[in-house]
């Protein structure tokens, strides 16, 4: 039922809000300002690697994950395409653990991932969607994402759950590894108590989204940057525009782009820059002038102190609330899945179901 909306998708991406709020729960004390007591079959103390592999957009939060666990656990991760992993023989020692991102459960490269893993012999989790998939059975225990059923094609609220587990997993890990004190511990959970409110406002941009969307409409290639947690962000913004508009799209890290897409560049091209302003700001900053030298069109995802830092003479921005750093990729989330909605409704695509693709992918 898709209540009062035009497409699950909206539907999915305005519960956002909610099921983050939901999901997180389950996982942080936030009136204690701790970790939750919940079952793991990965011991993050005792680990010293994690391998953690998915697809699409599922690949994608995991790849944010990474950062996470790398930053505030000191936990090395090594991230895989499900469909490479599966091949390439990575050996695991005995002190890996094995953790697999799915919201459906389903997806065939990430359980023939699952059940390599189950042959070398370590501990395997998942996070998903679907508690009663075949995933989750073959797991030795599940991180549950409550985020409800999914329908549209596109991911957008199992995506933003992950996210929050990651971050959820990744504060618990660094309590358990000592990386993070008590006290940086609470103040992650206090950002992430703050993320469903954040959510809500970020869904208030709407009408502003639904114009730019509009212009994206007209285009035929679009280039997305980000850095740090934001270039994966980057990357599922691209995804979404292809496969919802059939847009060519590419995320890159900001850092990347005069390494070679710098010359692609040109008025017909415009390029957008998911950029909070934390402190790598400046650095994305001076690749947006790069960008507008060329006669680049930007449209920059930010917030009012990186609006008006940012500073070029021609530029459109989404401003979006100032949200403490580890939240930014679950609250930014939101305008790159709007902007693909509206490009999609704009262009008259079929939204929910775009051509050529499944919502499982249990071939493959
Ligand atoms: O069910 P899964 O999370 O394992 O699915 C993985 C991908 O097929 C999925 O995320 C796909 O990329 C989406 N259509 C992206 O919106």
């Amino acid at each position: 039922d898709k209540g009062n909306h035009r497409h699950f998708m909206e539907k999915e991406i305005h519960e956002q809000p909610e099921v983050i709020a939901h999901t997180l729960a389950h996982y942080l004390d936030f009136a204690g300002g701790g970790v939750k007591s919940f079952d793991t079959p990965i011991d993050f103390a005792k680990i010293d690697r994690l391998a953690v592999s998915a697809c699409g957009t599922a690949y994608l939060a995991g790849l944010i994950g990474k950062y996470w666990f790398e930053r505030y656990a000191r936990l090395p991760v090594d991230i895989d395409i499900a469909s490479e992993f599966r091949y390439r023989e990575m050996p695991l020692t005995k002190a890996s653990a094995a953790l697999f991102v799915s919201q459906s459960g389903e997806t065939a490269d990430t359980l023939a991932s699952l059940r390599y893993c189950r042959k070398e012999g370590v501990p395997i989790a998942t996070i998903v969607n679907v508690r009663d998939s075949t995933m989750a059975r073959e797991s030795d225990g599940i991180f549950p994402t409550l985020a409800g059923p999914e329908i549209g094609v596109a991911s957008t609220k199992a995506f933003t759950c992950q996210l929050s587990i990651f971050a959820a997993l990744a504060v618990r890990a660094g309590l358990e590894r000592g990386t993070l004190s008590p006290e940086e511990a609470s103040s992650h959970i206090r950002a992430l108590s703050e993320a469903p409110r954040y959510a809500a406002q970020a869904l208030k941009l709407e009408e502003r989204i639904e114009k730019v969307g509009r212009e994206l409409s007209q285009v035929r290639h679009v280039l997305y940057l980000g850095r740090d947690t934001n270039y994966p962000l980057a990357m599922e913004g691209a995804l979404k525009l292809k496969e919802l508009s059939y847009i060519h799209a590419e995320g890159y890290a900001a850092g990347e782009l005069k390494h070679g897409p710098i010359a692609l560049i040109d008025e017909q091209m415009p390029v957008i820059v998911i950029a909070p302003c934390d402190r790598i700001f400046e650095k994305t900053v001076s690749n947006m002038q790069e960008v507008a030298a060329r006669g680049g069109r930007i449209i920059l995802i930010t917030d009012e102190e990186g609006a008006v830092r940012a500073s070029l003479d021609s530029f459109e921005t989404i401003v979006m609330p100032t949200v403490p750093e580890l939240i930014a990729p679950i609250v930014y989330a939101l305008p790159v899945q709007m902007l693909a909605y509206h490009t999609a409704v704009a262009m008259g695509t079929d939204v929910d179901q775009p051509r050529n693709l499944a919502k499982s992918v249990t071939v493959e």
